[in-house]
């Protein structure tokens, strides 16, 4: 199932601090080729504003808090990222913006590819174009 879903990750509790985990194609649905994290956001800035023709994504907010917002083409949803327990899937052509992002918070973003500046769609009415036609 390819649809953009919250995944929650396993949790290893215990009493000298909790532990997460992701694994290649175990909790989430890809290999992991590429990992990036944006911290030092100023406040009220925005991040993203864009889609990918073929990347696939999964972030986790490691720390602090942001919004993903995503548009598939037909409508907006917005998602509260605030624990480091569960990330949010996002499958290719999906535009995503992430906003509202706490002080100190830290997004981590695994990728199925490699960086590939030619695979981003910069422009919301050429994503509307292809993604609706
Ligand atoms: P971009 O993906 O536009 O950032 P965001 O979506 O968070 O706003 O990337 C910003 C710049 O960083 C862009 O010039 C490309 C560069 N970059 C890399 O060199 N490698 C990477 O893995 C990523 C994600 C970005």
């Amino acid at each position: 199932m390819n649809s953009i879903r919250i995944i929650d990750l396993p949790q290893v509790l215990d009493k000298r601090g909790n532990l997460s985990f992701f694994e290649n194609c175990d909790q989430i649905p890809f290999e992991i080729k590429r990992t990036y994290w944006i911290y030092d956001v100023p406040g009220g800035e925005t991040r993203g504003s864009h889609a990918f023709k073929e990347q696939q994504e999964f972030i986790v907010a490691l720390s602090g808090s942001f919004d993903i917002c995503i548009h598939d083409g037909n409508k907006e949803c917005r998602y509260a990222m605030n624990r480091s327990y569960y990330g949010l899937y996002i499958p290719r052509m999906m535009w995503r913006k992430i906003d509202n992002f706490s002080t100190n918070s830290l997004a981590l973003i695994v990728s199925d590819r490699q960086f590939d500046d030619t695979d981003y769609i910069r422009d919301f009415e050429e994503f509307l174009k292809i993604k609706l036609k």
